[in-house]
């Protein structure tokens, strides 16, 4: 297993973004977030649709996601509407909404939501840190239920464990780096109780998976990783922290000529199964098809 500090110190190589994780809404992650053209949960939302369609296959029941690191309820708001990122930065980014109180936001968002339609038949469980960014996300109906914990530092709340038994699917964007095989771990016990998830991951080339890979491994999952493709999460916020990012990256052995060299932070697919349903579909067959 890999020595722990490896996450956070390639983590340094990275933008601080904390401040803006934890707001009574998600105004200020969209206008920061928006400079920098963040796009991964939108190109991850293809992706997640074709996978949630395939588990939906199976079963005729409500599909149950686990985002981990969910933030504001992105990906759910993603997932259980018609909506994309451009929708999402113009419905929170706009000028006018500057100066409007947040309790009025999140009453403007529980209407806004719930007037559109569910585009698939999901419940979402978020887990995040950032306390008040679960709060909004719950209030206004983006997420079904909501974990606040570092599960790097504390336990699972046994509280959870319950509603963690029916998860069908773990999402993550921008997630791993801050989290690591130790919230995994934590949260396998939880998760596969009843039938295991399928977890599928979007993950900055500069972060090794492998940890992770292990600690899944060892609880009978096989994960496959979407050879030849990245995926674009957003454009480095400084030259600075490009440079720090592509010295992280040539320290791994990872050549970033023609892809981080350009402009961009890149992540790559990784999908988890347990073994016994890994060996029919792969990875291809069930995302690019
Ligand atoms: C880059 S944001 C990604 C948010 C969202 N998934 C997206 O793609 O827009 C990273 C998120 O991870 C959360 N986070 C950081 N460390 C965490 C930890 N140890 N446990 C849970 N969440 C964490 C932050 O609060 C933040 O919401």
């Amino acid at each position: 297993m890999t020595d722990e500090p490896i996450f956070e110190e390639i983590n340094e190589a990275k933008a601080n973004l904390d401040d803006i994780y934890d707001q009574p809404d998600p105004r200020a992650y969209f206008r920061e977030l928006k400079e920098f053209n963040y796009a991964i949960p939108g190109s991850a939302k293809p992706i997640f649709q074709k996978l949630i369609n395939h588990l939906q296959h199976r079963s005729d029941d409500t599909i149950h996601i686990l985002d981990l690191g969910c933030s504001y309820g992105i990906n759910a708001a993603l997932l259980k509407h018609d909506l994309s990122m451009t929708d999402l930065y113009q419905h929170w980014g706009q000028k006018i909404l500057a100066g409007i109180p947040p309790e009025d936001i999140v009453e403007r968002d529980l209407r806004y939501f719930a007037h559109l339609e569910e585009a698939n038949d999901i419940e979402v469980i978020g887990l995040d840190q950032s306390e008040h960014a679960i709060e909004f996300a719950e209030e206004v109906g983006l997420l079904d239920e909501g974990l606040v914990v570092n599960l790097e530092t504390e336990p699972l709340p046994g509280s959870a464990k319950d509603d963690l038994a029916t998860v069908d699917l773990v999402v993550s964007t921008g997630c791993v780096g801050y989290v690591t095989e130790k919230t995994f771990d934590r949260l396998l016990p939880a998760v596969t109780q009843g039938h295991s998830p399928w977890m599928a991951n979007f993950v900055l080339r500069m972060f090794p998976f492998e940890p992770i890979e292990q600690t899944l491994d060892a609880r009978g999952y096989v994960t496959e990783k979407l050879e030849g493709h990245t995926f674009i999460q957003r454009q480095f916020a400084s030259d600075e922290e490009q440079e720090q990012v592509l010295e992280r990256l040539h320290e791994q052995g990872i050549d970033p000529s023609g892809m981080e060299a350009e402009g961009h932070l890149l992540a790559e697919f990784y999908l988890s199964r347990p073994s016994n349903e890994a060996a029919g579909l792969t990875v291809e067959q069930l995302v690019l098809a």
